[in-house]
């Protein structure tokens, strides 16, 4: 018999439901965006987003269930995004979960983002362990190894800003709209990466990332260029950017590819969506003895369908969570 769950995705800025077959395939991925509210601040506001959150959640939830063709009877428990996000907008998320497996009498899997981020990848194609993911979004930056489902080892992770962010960060300083990463990545495809820019290596053993110091590079030769009133190209501003991320996140990934001789290699996070970064990855690793796992964009960026896959890990393993439930803004990847 299969096994259906009830994803629920409310982290940040898209209310997301979906119900998840055997951990594997895709019943429903509803996905209501709210980026063109947070358009106009640049950026997300945590209390826009919550309130939005409040008004699509039960929407949503009846669009996912109509789209999957199944009643709440059919299912096999309740999962929503526990942390890590903004609290007030894991909130939502978590009521919402908690009232209807308790209305329906069904059990309750709290999943950290990040991990729903990694097991997108399970519905692409079997996960194959060991296994290390690269995670790159708007909140995170983490090379994670897995030598089983649900075990997590953070081997590598940003001091600083996330590669969305910085991302997110430069686009506003050229003037783009919000979320920049989209656009750099235009951008680059039309620019030549002539801008001397930093690459921050770190200590040579650590896979550790930063990229504050690039950030503030790119701001400083805006800064420079404006004062002795030249102009340089976008184009070219986002091209050396997006190499210089690109050079390091790959370089880095590669090097922890042959140091833990995993199996397989996922991409996960918004990030990558980023056309320079797969394709960087692809040419990278075709002399490595590596499965390469890129996610469709739909599955990249937030959505409820791999907080489903990741949930399923969970329902075979028995791990439920209580009515005690939390947002937990700030969980830890092998804290659930
Ligand atoms: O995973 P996600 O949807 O949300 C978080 O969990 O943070 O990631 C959103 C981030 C944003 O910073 C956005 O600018 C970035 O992913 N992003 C991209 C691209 N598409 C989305 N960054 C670079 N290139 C892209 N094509
Ligand atoms: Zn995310």
């Amino acid at each position: 018999m299969s096994e259906y769950i009830l994803a629920i995705e409310t982290s940040c800025d898209e209310t997301a439901v979906a119900v998840i077959e055997n951990g594997t395939k895709i019943k429903s991925n509803v996905v209501a965006s709210q980026i063109e509210s947070h358009k106009r601040f640049g950026g997300v506001v945590p209390e826009i987003a919550s309130r939005h959150h409040v008004e699509q959640i039960t929407y949503i939830i009846e669009a996912s269930m109509k789209e999957a063709g199944l009643s709440f009877s059919d299912l096999s428990a309740v999962a929503v995004t526990a942390g890590p996000g903004l609290v007030g907008a894991l909130l939502i998320g978590v009521n919402a979960a908690k009232a209807v497996a308790f209305a329906h009498d069904l059990p309750l899997i709290g999943v950290h983002h990040i991990a729903g981020h990694i097991y997108a990848n399970r519905l692409v194609t079997e996960m194959k362990f060991p296994l290390l993911t690269l995670v790159v979004s708007g909140g995170h930056t983490e090379l994670v190894f897995m030598k089983e489902h649900g075990t997590y080892e953070v081997i590598g992770e940003t001091r600083d800003d996330a590669v969305g962010e910085a991302y997110d960060k430069v686009a506003r300083m050229l003037g783009l709209p919000y979320p920049g990463g989209p656009h750099i990545d235009r951008l680059a495809q039309e620019g030549n990466p002539t801008i001397p820019l930093p690459r921050a290596w770190l200590e040579a053993d650590s896979f550790d990332f930063s990229f504050s110091g690039l950030k503030s590079a790119v701001i400083n030769t805006m800064h420079n260029a404006k004062q002795r009133e030249e102009t340089i190209s976008q184009a070219d501003i986002a091209a050396s950017f997006q190499e210089s991320v690109i050079e390091v996140l790959v370089t880095k990934s590669k090097k922890a590819i042959e140091q833990y001789n995993v199996k397989q290699f996922l991409l996960a996070g918004g990030v990558a969506a980023n056309r320079g970064l797969r394709q960087k990855l692809e040419q990278e690793l075709s002399d490595v003895d590596v499965e390469l796992i890129i996610p469709p964009l739909s599955l990249c960026t937030d959505n409820a369908a791999m907080i489903g896959a990741a949930a399923s890990i969970y329902l075979q393993k028995g791990q439920f969570a209580d009515y005690e439930l939390n947002g937990q803004p700030g969980l830890e990847l092998n804290h659930i």
